[in-house]
């Protein structure tokens, strides 16, 4: 499955340097690990696991499962039996064992160029005690779910960990999300408790989360569901009292006249409770499979899964990945641009660079403010040598030229990453000649909310590169390419990406539904694990990502279920019926577009249009907002009234060529969708 020698023409080598003090200096060392990884993995990851700490060792099978549905209920199980801290391992270990207590974790930079914080090893140790013991005094014990709405501040790394070692849940709910989402996500998972923060800037843009928050706690009381206590960081605050004890200095952009409301039945101040809090909390011992947190994801009926990682594969599975990935070495300034929010930071701003003891930067702001150098004012300021940022960043940035990249030096740089969507071969190019100067190996890492690290990627020394190809798997991950009737295909294909066994941070279950677990990840080719994605394999083996295949939309590396805006659409009253459907986009991937089908006797306008737009931010949060909504009086639908969507992806672009609509109920509604199209997007 992987070449016997790696490709010599038209492949791009990490360097020389790089190459002498790798952990996997060359392919053929990748090659034999791999090998050895697939078919023996309880050696492969025992082997790992003799690195962190055990309360106890497993006593079943190193690596268990099922994920055939004709053979019974889908199951993973790693280290079953084992216990451990996932918390004590990444923070008490390094700081006592490794002697990494002094070692920086965070060089925290915020929104505003000039804020900065700087917290070791120790000091997030003894954050995290205060506020394991925090929460301990509100009730919460091992088991019971917490929601945290945060911005990117060290709090958030701190709010997680002491769940973390209290054994309670965390399901971080991104800061960008709007109320409604936050509310579906509190109550799917039955949280106990909310943490989030007071407000925060996004370059010049305030945003009062306190105000988002409060309205989702009531909305979960107007369905019936009481959250007793609100955690709140006064992040931006001024107040005198809540910035004695707290670690953050005060802001730059601090707003002394944001409106917080607080409910003294409900919310509680971060830093109040933290200053009585004890910095000692003996970390609880949890089981291999406990669950560790939940992070949902879009589904394609609409409603967000909770997708559940648990404790020890996670950890082992992240910390190995970003060992690798990146391949981190003790003196990296490595810099994760992702938001906590998502998986990405969950698995490679947190999880993975602390079990590793590494010093990262967590970024508040945005790439573009106060302007488009601001990545590499951070990457020199730090040193940044390991950095991993998304597609669309690259993209946004490319549209601005070199100069703003070449004003800075950038020398420290070694290794440059991407995730979260396709990355089109210029950007990639781009990525590698202008900023990491042909001397930074690019590794495209594939992998999903679900797949718990990165599944398919090059690793930096010792996989030759084709940019835009995410190469092939990482160790105990097998891939397979299926055509529609579930055959493997062979050698140079195009079909379904499918995983064939399992590695041990793949997601468990959806958190409180595993039959759905089952149906969207399982079922449609029996005996694998089905990504959602297409993908074609080259003739030297290579896996290149084609894109969802199913409902989902990618939208600056955010997936989007279509499903999921249309029935945010068709809550407005004008809306009889909508369809989503993505459009190429040169710098998000992919854009919104919606069709929709007013009620009878009310006309389309400019009013309306903003209405429809405002709904759909409200609903899902910002990152949903259509970019194009067109009149559609009627839509392509079959005789058994199931839309055409195929036919409306080519009209949102404008492609004439529509292929066979024979099906289709009624033809002349094409013509008329053609005419109409939104002008901007023409
Ligand atoms: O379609 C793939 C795309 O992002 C999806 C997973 O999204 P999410 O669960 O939000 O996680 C994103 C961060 C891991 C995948 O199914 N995707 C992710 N990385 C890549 C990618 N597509 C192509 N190349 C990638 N490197």
């Amino acid at each position: 499955m992987i070449p016997d020698k790696a490709p010599k023409e038209d492949v791009f080598h990490g360097s020389e340097d790089l190459r002498r003090n790798a952990h996997v200096p060359s392919f053929e060392k990748y090659k034999e690990l791999y090998v050895q990884s697939v078919e023996n993995p309880a050696e492969f990851w025992g082997a790992i696991a003799k690195d962190f700490f055990w309360k106890s060792q497993h006593t079943g099978r190193f690596l268990d499962y099922n994920f055939d549905v004709t053979k019974g209920e889908i199951f993973v199980k790693c280290m079953e039996g084992a216990t451990t801290n996932i918390c004590y391992n990444l923070l008490d270990l390094n700081v006592h064992e490794r002697k990494l207590g002094d070692k920086v974790a965070f060089f925290w930079e915020g929104n505003e160029p000039g804020d900065e914080l700087t917290v070791t090893y120790r000091e997030l140790l003894q954050m995290v005690c205060q506020f394991s013991n925090v929460l301990k005094s509100q009730g919460v014990k091992k088991g019971d779910r917490v929601s945290i709405y945060m911005p990117m501040v060290v709090e958030l790394v701190v709010a997680m960990l002491a769940c973390v070692r209290i054994g309670a849940v965390h399901s971080i709910v991104f800061a960008g999300f709007s109320a409604e989402s936050l509310c579906e996500r509190i109550m799917d998972s039955q949280c106990s408790l909310l943490i989030t923060a007071d407000g925060f800037y996004r370059g010049e843009k305030l945003i009062n989360l306190k105000l988002l928050a409060d309205e989702a706690l009531q909305k979960c009381r107007d369905k019936g569901f009481l959250i007793q206590t609100c955690i709140v960081l006064k992040h931006l605050s001024t107040d005198p009292e809540a910035l004695v004890s707290s670690h953050s200095p005060p802001a730059k952009r601090a707003c002394p006249d944001l409106e917080v409301p607080w409910n003294p039945d409900v919310d509680l101040c971060w830093h109040m409770l933290m200053k009585g809090a004890s910095d000692e909390c003996e970390p609880e011992w949890c089981e291999s499979e406990d669950p560790l947190f939940i992070l949902y994801t879009s589904g394609s009926t609409g409603k967000p899964k909770g997708v559940l990682h648990t404790v020890s594969g996670y950890m082992l599975y992240t910390a190995t990945t970003f060992k690798l990935v990146f391949d981190h070495q003790p003196d990296d300034i490595y810099w994760c641009t992702a938001d906590i929010g998502w998986i990405t930071g969950h698995s490679y701003i947190t999880y993975g660079p602390l079990a590793n003891g590494a010093t990262s930067v967590l970024f508040e702001g945005l790439p573009t403010y106060p302007d488009v150098s601001r990545m590499w004012d951070i990457v020199d300021k730090y040193h940044v040598t390991k950095f991993y940022t998304a597609p669309t960043a690259i993209r946004l940035l490319m549209k601005f030229g070199n100069e703003p990249v070449q004003k800075y030096k950038r020398k420290s740089l070694k290794v440059l990453g991407t995730v979260g969507e396709p990355i089109n071969p210029e950007a990639w190019l781009w990525y590698y000649s202008v900023v990491g100067e042909k001397r930074c190996p690019v590794v495209d890492t594939f992998w999903q909310t679900e797949t718990g690290g990165h599944v398919l990627t090059p690793l930096p020394a010792a996989t030759p590169l084709k940019p835009g190809s995410a190469t092939f798997p990482f160790f105990g991950v097998v891939p397979a390419i299926l055509n529609e009737s579930g055959e493997e295909l062979e050698g140079p294909s195009e079909g379904y990406l499918v995983f064939k066994q399992p590695w041990p941070g793949v997601m468990r279950t959806v958190y409180g539904n595993h039959q759905r677990f089952e149906t969207t990840y399982f079922k449609k080719f029996p005996g694998y694990y089905v990504t959602g994605d297409g993908c074609s394999r080259d003739k030297d083996g290579y896996y290149w990502i084609t894109g969802r295949i199913d409902d989902m939309l990618n939208v600056s590396g955010h997936l989007l279920s279509t499903a999921e805006v249309e029935s945010a659409l068709v809550e407005h009253k004008a809306v009889a019926e909508a369809a989503a459907v993505g459009r190429p986009h040169p710098v998000k991937g992919e854009s919104l577009y919606c069709f929709v089908t007013l009620k009878d006797g009310l006309a389309f306008n400019q009013t309306l249009e903003a209405e429809l737009k405002k709904q759909v931010r409200e609903k899902i949060g910002a990152i949903a907002t259509p970019d194009y909504i067109q009149n559609a009086p009627g839509l392509p639908k079959t005789r058994s009234g199931k839309i055409m969507r195929r036919v409306l992806r080519k009209i949102a672009c404008n492609e004439k060529d529509l292929g066979d609509i024979s099906t289709l109920a009624d033809a002349s509604v094409v013509d008329q969708l053609f005419q109409n199209r939104c002008c901007s997007a023409v």
